[in-house]
């Protein structure tokens, strides 16, 4: 089995989102899947501009010579892929939607009715379409802060020919990589978690329940968190206060 994972995330190997994405990979490996990580923010991707030339002037191929030719193809070849980003404004990070647009070139511009018979474009190529996975975190603690990439995943997926496996959400995700020594124990007890999460992903094609609502855990106590974030916040503030000013 091949997984291929796009990671959002601007901060790339020093984020949040890689934390989750590097636990997840080793979890899937263990059990037997390829993996095949992908920082899209070092990859040279321009937003779409709507001109659809790769719809019905050169079926498949886009104006831009960039890096999207080898995404589509690791999607095209994988069983799985993954979309991983931090929640930028209750949504996907700007690195994550401009390679979702891109994605639209999989699509045949002709219009045909899904099971339930809504519309959706065809797909453009006859292979089974890789299953979706969801790794996403946010800043504050609380899990309706994914409710719109939570729906917007499923759409995406059935504009895709394709179905969300599972989703993983982590709230107060600035945790994951804080280098608090009182982290320590719920860093790795989240690692942990991650690991299942890819192992169960590449057994079962989904999350057990067992792992979904160990899922819904916080790392530490939402009051205790928020308090901690504004003092932290408070302390870097003052000390940009504190710093003389260059005239
Ligand atoms: C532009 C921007 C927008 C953000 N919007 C939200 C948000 O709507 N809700 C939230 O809980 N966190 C939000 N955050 C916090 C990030 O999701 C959080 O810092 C996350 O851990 C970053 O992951 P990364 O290190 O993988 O980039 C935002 C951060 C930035 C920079």
């Amino acid at each position: 089995m091949k997984i291929t994972i796009f990671n959002g995330s601007p901060r790339a190997e020093k984020g949040n989102t890689h934390f989750m994405v590097k636990a997840f990979i080793e979890g899937a490996e263990k059990a037997g899947a390829v993996t095949n990580n992908i920082f899209l923010s070092k990859k040279k991707i321009n937003p779409c501009m709507g001109c659809f030339t790769c719809w019905l002037k050169t079926p498949g191929i886009c104006v831009f010579k960039d890096d999207m030719p080898t995404l589509l193809s690791e999607v095209l070849t994988s069983d799985i892929i993954v979309f991983a980003f931090p929640l930028y404004v209750d949504n996907v990070s700007g690195q994550m939607k401009i390679f979702m647009d891109r994605l639209m070139t999989l699509a045949d511009p002709r219009i045909t009715k899904d099971e339930n018979g809504e519309s959706r474009h065809q797909k453009r190529y006859d292979q089974p379409s890789p299953g979706v996975v969801v790794i996403s975190n946010c800043g504050f603690p609380e899990f309706s802060h994914f409710q719109v990439v939570s729906l917007l995943f499923k759409r995406f997926a059935r504009n895709l020919h394709s179905k969300v496996l599972g989703e993983i959400f982590r709230t107060e995700g600035e945790l994951l990589c804080h280098k608090r020594l009182l982290l320590k124990p719920v860093q790795f007890k989240y690692k942990k978690l991650m690991n299942k999460c890819g192992e169960e992903i590449v057994k079962n094609s989904k999350l057990s329940l067992k792992t979904k609502e160990a899922l819904k855990k916080p790392l530490v106590p939402k009051d205790f968190y928020i308090k901690e974030a504004n003092k932290y916040i408070q302390k870097r503030l003052t000390q940009i206060q504190s710093k003389p000013k260059k005239v």
